[in-house]
């Protein structure tokens, strides 16, 4: 009999992906998305990839009394993937009780119900934000965790602080953290892919939006980090990359192959970028000219980070798969294929 796994968020950029990642290997998916930062038409997206509609059911994860009825309604779950959570690092700084509130009431509630069961497992998406600048490049798992510079990046850390503690008293949960370095790119067919709300605050969706002709042209900001170009360095790493991993980290839980019940991986290509070469990528695969020019320093951005990947190879047995050019390149379809909608609906 096929598992039937809770996908937290699962309407949103890396749920979507994941969720038809799963369903490619044969799990039945149950998502639960507030739409608050996402839409119903992702739905008809993986649909149309998988020809698996999956179920959906519209919850605030933040009442606490929908999770225990949904828990009530849905008994045979057999594992979550919980990526529910709001993420706009600068909003976060505005609006600090949101993000404690929305990203760790959240956990909680699932977790009170999680424990509850015979055999819980849940994968959380972590992310390379609490390591800050590291010391060290590549990032190991075993670098410190800094003190977060926003109080996005603090819920990550105190998010699985609350994890490791419930793990440390309930031998029973098995858990992940997967700590994601930077998302981009879309699923090959162009038919989910990220939907930026406003204007994008992160790199690719605004690339994207600047070749299209929405935005004028792009801020680099700043040139005169101690890089070799100049620019920020990071870890790209493809959504389709990303999706797969979860499902190996899912299946490494349900087979029992953990070393502890509460383990962290590090998801990244191991290879880093600057903005530069991220611009030369984007025209090189688009064919576009991008106009962009230098600003000052974002504040809050670090220097430089990528992962180190040996544990996840090595552990997990994945390894990204992508590049940066055809990540570039199924982000450019995305924004195309957002705009022909557009067009449409006109
Ligand atoms: P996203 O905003 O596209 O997806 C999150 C989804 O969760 C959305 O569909 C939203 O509607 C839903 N949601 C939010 N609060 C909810 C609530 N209270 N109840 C039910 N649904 C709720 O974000 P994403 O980029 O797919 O990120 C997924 C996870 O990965 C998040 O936890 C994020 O913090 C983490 N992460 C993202 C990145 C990134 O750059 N995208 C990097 C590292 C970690
Ligand atoms: C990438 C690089 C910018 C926009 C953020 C969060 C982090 C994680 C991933 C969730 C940086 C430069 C960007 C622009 C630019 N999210 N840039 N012009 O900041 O590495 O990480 O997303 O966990 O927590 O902080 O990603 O895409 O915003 O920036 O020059 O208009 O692009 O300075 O060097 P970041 P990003």
């Amino acid at each position: 009999m096929s598992k039937r796994i809770l996908v937290t968020g699962g309407l949103g950029y890396i749920g979507s992906h994941t969720v038809v990642a799963l369903q490619e290997k044969g799990f039945e998916v149950v998502i639960i998305d507030n739409l608050s930062n996402s839409s119903l038409e992702v739905l008809g997206g993986i649909t149309r990839i998988t020809k698996i509609s999956p179920q959906f059911e519209k919850i605030d994860l933040r009442e606490r009394h929908d999770v225990s009825n949904f828990f009530d309604k849905y008994q045979d779950i057999d594992g979550v993937i919980h990526f529910a959570a709001s993420k706009a690092v600068g909003e976060s700084v505005e609006n600090p009780l949101l993000y404690y509130e929305n990203n760790l009431n959240t956990l909680i509630y699932l977790l009170q119900q999680l424990k509850e069961k015979e055999t819980p497992k849940i994968i959380f998406s972590s992310s390379c934000t609490v390591y800050g600048q590291a010391d060290e490049l590549p990032i190991t798992e075993n670098a410190p965790v800094k003190k977060a510079e926003s109080p996005y990046g603090n819920t990550k850390q105190i998010g699985e602080e609350i994890i490791a503690d419930t793990c440390k008293v309930t031998s029973h949960l098995k858990a992940i953290s997967l700590r994601y370095f930077n998302p981009i790119g879309a699923h090959p067919s162009a038919h989910i892919g990220e939907l930026p709300i406003g204007t994008p605050q992160n790199l690719v969706p605004f690339i994207t939006q600047t070749a299209a002709g929405i935005r004028e042209k792009l801020s680099v900001f700043g040139q005169d980090y101690p890089t070799p170009d100049g620019t920020c360095i990071r870890d790209y790493i493809h959504v389709m990359d990303l999706a797969r991993a979860h499902v190996v980290a899912l299946e490494r839980i349900i087979h029992g192959e953990q070393s502890e019940n509460y383990e962290v991986f590090n998801l990244g290509t191991g290879k880093g970028n600057s903005v530069l070469e991220a611009i030369q990528a984007f025209e090189k695969v688009s064919g576009q000219k991008l106009p962009y020019d230098f600003a000052p320093r974002r504040e809050g951005d670090i220097t430089a980070a990528y992962a180190d990947t040996t544990k996840a190879n090595e552990v997990l047995k994945w390894k990204a798969e992508y590049g940066i050019e055809e990540a570039m390149q199924s982000a450019w379809k995305w924004q195309q294929e957002l705009q022909k909608k557009q067009k449409e609906e006109i």
